[in-house]
């Protein structure tokens, strides 16, 4: 409850990113297509596991969490796809190599489909359509546990969030980017629903800008004050002491803590040292990759060259002109002030400290 009596844990996204209609057999998945916002709320009804492989690299759907969510239903739309009878489990398996190859470094993807595929497993000996309608309750429930994990981040975020009256962030880890109320963003919601009033300072976020687009147009639906920078502003900002913190997603972190995110967050960290900023990552359990010993194990994605030099469809560099276009950059554990995970706060940032919160 709030100071007026409201429940905070009704906080609700603006929109739906992943929705799921119909059932085991005939069932479809619709998606808010991203890349339209902020000028327009359009959704896109995915039929089959191609469509999904394709609204993932195209960033329809985009954000680890959303892109996990989406890919357990992904896993339902393959079996759907696939006829009953003895090659069933081979060409699941089949899908799930297949989904996976659609964006590297989120590893909620991967973890997403892995969670749909050993419920499957597990049901075989049941009829096929009795394995598709534990395969859809297996990603009802991924569905559900990440608008939970929302919300717990949230309530470990917010007081954090409240001793602030400027917060820096960076990319998209909003309402947009899970099936709740964002990680990165998480705390800020809870805080602002508490009463407590801060501005947010997002920044663009080259080169497919989904700070501009998508963090300032969902905290602004929420009433939050909200600023938008370039990226090369964040340094400004940091020194004239706008912000208090600095809080990001993460796409995949390792056992010690190193954490990979969208492309600029890197740097970010650095010069929030530099200025004596504390910098925090917040994310789910799903998105620890407790199988890498550092950062520099997590693949990165490479994204197409036009994105940087025709982003939006007007060219900005000259024809035949090398690109080099990660996605993603790894922020060292050691420039992390903690990781707020709905398992509890890691700080510091240590592997016994990670291994204690996340695997218990
Ligand atoms: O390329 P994107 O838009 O999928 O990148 C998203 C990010 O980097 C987010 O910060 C991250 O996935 C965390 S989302 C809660």
């Amino acid at each position: 409850m709030n100071e007026n009596g409201s429940d905070i844990s009704d906080i609700r996204p603006p929109v739906k990113v992943v929705e799921w209609t119909g059932d085991e057999r005939r069932g479809c998945l619709r998606l808010l297509e991203q890349t339209l916002l902020p000028g327009e709320t359009k959704f896109i009804d995915c039929k089959d596991a191609p469509a999904v492989w394709e609204a993932i690299l195209r960033l329809v759907v985009r954000g680890a969490p959303a892109i996990g969510v989406t890919a357990g239903y992904g896993m339902v739309l393959a079996a759907q796809s696939i006829p009953d009878g003895a090659e069933f489990m081979t060409k699941l398996d089949e899908a799930a190599e297949y989904l996976e190859s659609s964006r590297p470094t989120a590893v909620n993807l991967s973890w997403a489909v892995r969670r749909v595929l050993r419920r499957a497993v597990e049901s075989s000996g049941d009829d096929f359509d009795g394995v598709r309608r534990a395969m859809l309750a297996e990603a009802k429930d991924i569905h559900a546990e990440d608008e939970a994990m929302c919300l717990a981040i949230g309530h470990l975020a917010s007081p954090l969030i409240a001793r602030c009256s400027g917060v820096l962030t960076h990319c998209n880890a909003g309402a947009l980017a899970t099936a709740g109320i964002g990680t990165a963003t998480a705390g800020m919601y809870v805080a602002h629903a508490r009463g407590h009033r801060f501005g947010v300072y997002c920044d663009e976020t080259r080169p497919i800008l989904q700070g501009s687009r998508l963090t300032a147009w969902e905290l602004m639906q929420a009433g939050i004050d909200t600023t938008v920078i370039t990226d090369s502003t964040a340094g400004q900002v940091l020194r004239e002491g706008r912000v208090q913190m600095v809080i990001t997603g993460a796409d995949r972190i390792a056992a010690n803590g190193d954490a990979a995110n969208k492309i600029g967050t890197y740097p970010l960290a650095v010069c929030a040292a530099r200025n004596n900023v504390p910098f925090y990552v917040a994310a789910p359990y799903s998105t620890f990759d407790m199988g890498l010993a550092c950062g520099s194990e997590i693949p990165i994605e490479q994204r197409a060259a036009e994105e940087i030099v025709e982003g939006f469809g007007r060219r900005t560099a000259p024809v035949g002109v090398k690109t080099y276009a990660p996605a993603f950059d790894v922020t060292d554990a050691e420039l992390i002030r903690a990781i707020i995970t709905d398992r509890g706060i890691i700080e510091p940032v240590t592997p016994e400290n990670v291994q204690k919160i996340i695997t218990g």
